[in-house]
């Protein structure tokens, strides 16, 4: 592949493109993307496919959100991304220009043909490295400091008040966590839940270099998908017709780089992914890095080992892909993140999060219940001792117990109450019903790596000239409407066969300017998959032909027909080979060369 002519057409075509471009010289900002005119419309399919993979099917438990991209700074508290979600930076003492020091480290090293992997290192382990290969500033070889935590979250103030602190989500998925209760309930309380959200992000990253790889603005497709971790089954698993290719993560601390093949179910079976849940969105999510052109043997799940998951995670899959320019690059994040997210902001917000499960037989409970003293309230309080002991009623009674037997005294609403004031007893009851914290699985996809390796699988050169075979479902544009010359006659049924298809609902063009050839080969190279040609026998019988982008195999149909055939072979994701076949009509064979 010709890397230079590929990232050449992406930008004159206008597919995406470094923003900013007129203050290049004057603010170096890298990490942000523009995308053109054909690059929205393929991001937008891109995301309308992984709806219609993720989302649509599952309606009954899976549904859409969108909430605010900034939050408040006690949700990222709570989140531990205020803590936690850091980057391993480093500083030249000479120059002062700062890298990622785990980047910085392997680009190094294989550059000396040196391959170490630095995941999950600690700093100190980083230190070691530079100081043991002598790493110097790439810049300009000045000593490099020591490497030290550099927290992603862009920060900003909500509002005229500096104390007011929020931050610019670094993921989608706690607006999920923070909404689940009032989603929860707009569905009628029921489990399993998936709530979904597509949306952008932000992450100050340290140095991005890598294009659409590495953006501090992007969008995320992700679901929080919550369920009884006691009733983990998912009914779809075995409808899935796909293989797992995944390093599971016994394999990686072996240090094994060729993944194995698990069948969805057999990959729960045999303890390599923890719950069904999980192995059924990796399964949904290689259908549709495929179905997006990205054969089996170019994505792989890579597990992570224990020091290199985020804080939530007790269980990581990466969905690697392969790219050219790239190397092996993580389209998406498959995480276990158990019942951590909620359990956290139920702490943090006071709010009650659990949900209750029905027991298939009661159970006996012993349960610790606090009433309080009435006499010894009114000594402590008078007046105020009605409100004192409503308080002490609304209160955990698991915590004042025990906080009251382990310091002797609590405050509760701002009352200090005392071990005397108040009767613990533990009592035994049945209950038909207990409550408990949802577990939560998480499928999070980067919206943009996945728009470049799709262009990139795409990409091919035939003949020099470039043709990007994008999936007809996913293509910007369906279908330009090409007269072979610019008669009056041609042009008229042209326009209206355009006008037809944009009413239809597919993304058409229109064109007859130059040579047909010259014409074909543009449309190729920016991935249209069906020409329609208007030639000398359309005015005499009202017949045009359909082009195949990727075959240049071409059938003759009526006008009156086009519309609805090429809508059939954008949804059908057929070519015009399959469709002929399929209708039982007569292919043109054409000299390609001609194409
Ligand atoms: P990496 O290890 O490459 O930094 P990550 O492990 O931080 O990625 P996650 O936190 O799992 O990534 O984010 C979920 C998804 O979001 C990733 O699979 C990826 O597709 C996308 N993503 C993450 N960071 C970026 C980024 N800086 N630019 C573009 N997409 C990103
Ligand atoms: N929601 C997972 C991530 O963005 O890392």
């Amino acid at each position: 592949m010709d890397l230079e002519k590929f990232l050449e057409l992406m930008s004159e075509a206008g597919f995406f493109y470094p923003s900013f471009e007129i203050y290049r010289s004057k603010a170096e900002v890298g990490g942000f993307y523009d995308y053109g005119p054909l690059g929205v419309e393929l991001k937008r399919n891109i995301i309308e496919k992984w709806r219609r993979i993720f989302v649509y099917p599952y309606q009954d438990f899976i549904v859409e959100i969108e909430t605010p991209i900034i939050m408040p700074r006690i949700v990222f508290e709570a989140s531990g991304h205020l803590e936690h979600f850091t980057d391993a930076i480093v500083e030249c003492t000479r120059c002062g220009r700062k890298y990622r020091a785990d980047h910085l480290i392997e680009e190094e090293l294989g550059r000396r043909g040196i391959s170490v992997k630095t995941e999950g290192l600690s700093f100190e382990e980083l230190d070691e490295l530079i100081r043991k290969y002598g790493i110097k500033c790439p810049a300009c070889g000045g000593e490099l400091g020591n490497v030290r935590a550099f927290n992603l979250l862009f920060q900003t103030t909500i509002g005229p008040y500096s104390e007011n602190v929020g931050y610019l989500r670094p993921e989608t998925a706690q607006g999920m966590f923070v909404s689940f209760p009032k989603v929860f309930n707009l569905v009628g309380r029921r489990l399993p839940l998936g709530i979904a959200q597509i949306g952008k992000v932000g992450r100050n990253e340290i140095s991005p270099r890598q294009g659409l790889i590495r953006l501090r603005e992007f969008a995320q497709m992700e679901i929080e998908f919550f369920f009884d971790p006691e009733d983990a089954k998912c009914p779809y698993l075995d409808e899935l017709d796909v293989k797992l290719r995944i390093i599971p993560e016994r394999d990686v601390a072996a240090g094994a780089k060729e993944p194995r093949e698990f069948g969805p179910r057999e990959a729960v079976e045999v303890g390599v992914v923890p719950n069904e849940w999980m192995a059924f969105f990796m399964g949904l999510a290689t259908i549709y890095m495929n179905e997006l052109g990205i054969p089996l043997d170019h994505q792989y799940f890579l597990a992570k080992l224990p020091q290199e998951r985020a804080h939530y995670s007790s269980a990581s899959f990466d969905q690697m892909v392969y790219s050219e320019r790239f190397g092996w690059v993580e389209v998406s994040g498959h995480a276990y993140r158990t019942d951590y997210d909620l359990s956290r902001h139920m702490k943090y917000s006071g709010y009650d999060l659990t949900v209750e499960r029905r027991l298939s037989t009661p159970k006996e409970v012993t349960e610790i219940r606090v009433y309080p003293n009435p006499q010894r309230i009114r000594d402590a309080f008078g007046n105020e001792a009605s409100k004192v002991m409503q308080a002490v009623g609304k209160a955990d009674p698991s915590w004042l117990a025990s906080e009251l037997g382990s310091k002797g005294v609590v405050t509760v609403n701002g009352y200090s109450i005392t071990r005397d004031m108040v009767f613990i007893k533990e009592e035994r009851r049945k209950v038909f019903v207990e409550r408990f914290v949802p577990h939560d699985v998480e499928p999070s996809f980067g919206v943009d790596r996945i728009v470049y390796v799709t262009l990139e699988h795409a990409y091919t050169e035939i003949d020099g000239k470039p043709l990007l075979r994008l999936p007809p479902d996913v293509a910007p544009i369906k279908v330009a409407v090409l007269p072979i010359i610019r008669k009056d006659n041609y042009v008229s049924i042209g326009k209206r066969l355009f006008r037809e298809f944009s009413m239809a609902g597919v993304r058409a063009v229109y064109d007859d300017d130059g040579t047909i050839g010259s014409r074909y080969a543009k449309y190729d190279s920016l991935g249209v998959p069906f020409a329609i040609t208007i030639d000398d026998k359309t005015p005499v019988d009202n017949t045009v032909t359909i082009r195949d982008r990727d075959t240049k195999a071409q059938v003759r149909v009526g006008v009156g027909d086009v519309v609805n055939i090429v809508v059939n072979a954008v949804s059908r994701k057929l070519t015009i080979n399959e469709l002929a076949k399929s209708m039982g009509l007569q292919l043109i064979t054409r000299d390609r060369s001609n194409a």
